[in-house]
This record gives C-alpha cells, sequence and structure tokens, in this order.
C-alpha cells in the first residue's frame, strides 16, 4: 500500500525501511525482493535490517507495528513490562538518527500505551507521537454505511475516544450522513437507540477479538488500510468540515487528563493535527469516555512501574 501511493499520495516516492528481528530476517529479505520485482515507479529504495539505529536513519515517518506479543498464561503487566524494553531502545535510535520532524504512528498493542511509553523515554516531541484508532473509527463508519445502506465515504465524524481496546467508544452523536437533502445526523437516520446505544458499540469494541477468533491472526489488511488512512490525513491534512479519530497525547481537553495518549477527534493542517474542541458530550458518553481514562490510567501507571525512577 505504501509503495502504490496510499500513504503519501501517488507522487511521492517513498524509501522504505523495514525492521524485524533476527529470526524473519530471512522473511524480510524475500519481502524486498519482491518489493523490487513489483517495479513499482514510486519505490526508490527497499533497506531491511535487524539493527533498530540503521532502520532509523533518516526516516520521515515511523510505523510501528512491533511489540511483544501476549501469548498463553501472560498477564498484560507481562506485556507492557517487556514492550518498556522494546520501546525503550526504538525510542532511542529515533530521536538520535530519525529526521528531526519524524511522525511516528504505534500501532502494536497496547497501541496507546506504547506510544506513551516511547513519549516518556524520548525526547521525540509528545505532537509527533500518534497511535492507531483509525481502524476502529473506519469499523464503525463501515457498521453505519452498511445499516443504511449508503456508501461508506459518505458516512462522516464518527469518533473514537479513548484506549484502542474494549473500552474505546465509538460515538456517532456529532455523524452525518451525505444524503441528497444534505448530511443529516445518523441519529435521526438511524432511530433505533437500542442498536446504536448497544449493538454498535460493542460490534466495534469486539471487532478485533472477532478478527482474531475467524482468521486464528490479527487484523492485517484492514489494520494496513487505517494506518495509511491515518498518516496520509496527517500529513496532507483532513478534508475541510472532516475529523478523524486518533490516539494524541491529551491537553486536557474534554477532561482527559494531560499527558494520556487517548483518542480525540482531530483535525489536521500542515502536518499539525489539533483537537476538535467544543462538542457537547452528555452523560451517556461522559461515562464511556471516563471508563477508557480510567483504563489508559490503570496502563500508564503499570508502564511507569517499568520506567527507571
Ligand atoms: C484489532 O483491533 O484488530 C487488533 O488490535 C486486535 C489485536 O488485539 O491484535
Amino acid at each position: 500500500m505504501i509503495a502504490r501511493g496510499a500513504m503519501l499520495g501517488p507522487d511521492q516516492p517513498v524509501i522504505i525501511h523495514m525492521l524485524d528481528i533476527e529470526p524473519a530476517m530471512e522473511a524480510l529479505r524475500g519481502l524486498k525482493m519482491e518489493l523490487l520485482d513489483a517495479a513499482l515507479p514510486l519505490v526508490q529504495g527497499v533497506f531491511v535490517s535487524t539493527n533498530v539505529v540503521e532502520a532509523c536513519k533518516g526516516v520521515d515517518i515511523a510505523v510501528m507495528l512491533g511489540g511483544f506479543p501476549r501469548k498463553e498464561g501472560m498477564e498484560r503487566r507481562d506485556v507492557i513490562s517487556k514492550n518498556v524494553s522494546i520501546y525503550r531502545a526504538q525510542a532511542s535510535a529515533l530521536q538520535q538518527y530519525a529526521a528531526p520532524n519524524c511522525k511516528v504512528l504505534v500501532v502494536a498493542n497496547p497501541a496507546n500505551t506504547n506510544a506513551l511509553i516511547l513519549k516518556e523515554v524520548s525526547s521525540l516531541p509528545a505532537k509527533n507521537i500518534t497511535s492507531l484508532t483509525r481502524l476502529d473509527q473506519n469499523r464503525a463508519q463501515a457498521l453505519i454505511s452498511d445499516r443504511l445502506d449508503v456508501p461508506v465515504t459518505d458516512v462522516k465524524n464518527v469518533i473514537v475516544w479513548g484506549n484502542h481496546s474494549s473500552t474505546q467508544y465509538p460515538d456517532v452523536n456529532h455523524a452525518t450522513v451525505n444524503t441528497a437533502n444534505g448530511h443529516r445526523p445518523v441519529r435521526e437516520l438511524i432511530a433505533d437507540d437500542y442498536w446504536l446505544n448497544r449493538e454498535f458499540i460493542t460490534t466495534v469494541q469486539q471487532r478485533g477479538a472477532a478478527i482474531i477468533k475467524a482468521r486464528k491472526l490479527s487484523s492485517a489488511l484492514s489494520a494496513a488500510s487505517a494506518a495509511c488512512d491515518h498518516i496520509r490525513d496527517w500529513v496532507h491534512g483532513t478534508p475541510k468540515g472532516t475529523w478523524v479519530s486518533m490516539g494524541v497525547c491529551s491537553d486536557g481537553s474534554y477532561g482527559v487528563p494531560p499527558g494520556l495518549i487517548y483518542s480525540f477527534p482531530v483535525t489536521c493542517h500542515k502536518g499539525e493535527w489539533s483537537i476538535v474542541q467544543g462538542l457537547k458530550i452528555d452523560e451517556f458518553s461522559r461515562k464511556k469516555m471516563d471508563a477508557s481514562v480510567e483504563e489508559l490510567t490503570g496502563e500508564k501507571a503499570l508502564a511507569y512501574s517499568y520506567l527507571d525512577p
């Protein structure tokens, strides 16, 4: 997708750096061969390495897919403790060797807290560290499009608040659908509050788990596509009147504690994101948003317990 321009546009040549662990090196070499063999016009170089310093040299955009996978019998705290050391090494390489304004997108789970670790252990600017919730936003918009039988591109401004986990809150209160009579609120077109307040929310929250159950593997294509959407909008800007969801460092907006990496609605302009302000939050939404704050605060405390004082 990157090599075909889905991330940075059809006119932007790319040099792709791929980093993996030693046991994956042979497969990585094969992937490099394939990328070269595809003779893709945008690809100006493919570099593979198991050395984080080499891989980070000069990169403008870093998509962090690697994290310690949760294995049978492991607790969440075990994963977070392993990720603290992985992200510490990557943070140090990025801050020393990446391009000065390198933009970082964390995809690997627990994505918000991995991004938080990256922020805490590095001197990278907080505004350049984000985590992926566009996948959840895309899932939510696809569900609404399916329910109303309208093109997915007509559904706008569904928000995903919070953590990329089962406490996330997909919120349709400000979402609209483009119809022959203009943009109309989703809540007006779907007058089924039971569906919107329960089934819709739990389906989006549980979608990652449903995919793992069906595929015996985590989402791949939809996650890659969402990562491209995230970076494209961040770099090239969001269309007028449209916002997107990104895990970003909270400035205290909407009562979310400053410093947490929390998914907010944002607009992007000239490579900078800003949190959409002034949205009305009802009591139902407040409770859901707070539940995700609580979970992220717990994950942060856990991560901190593995960081040096
Ligand atoms: C997803 O949302 O598809 C993944 O984050 C699920 C997972 O735990 O890998």
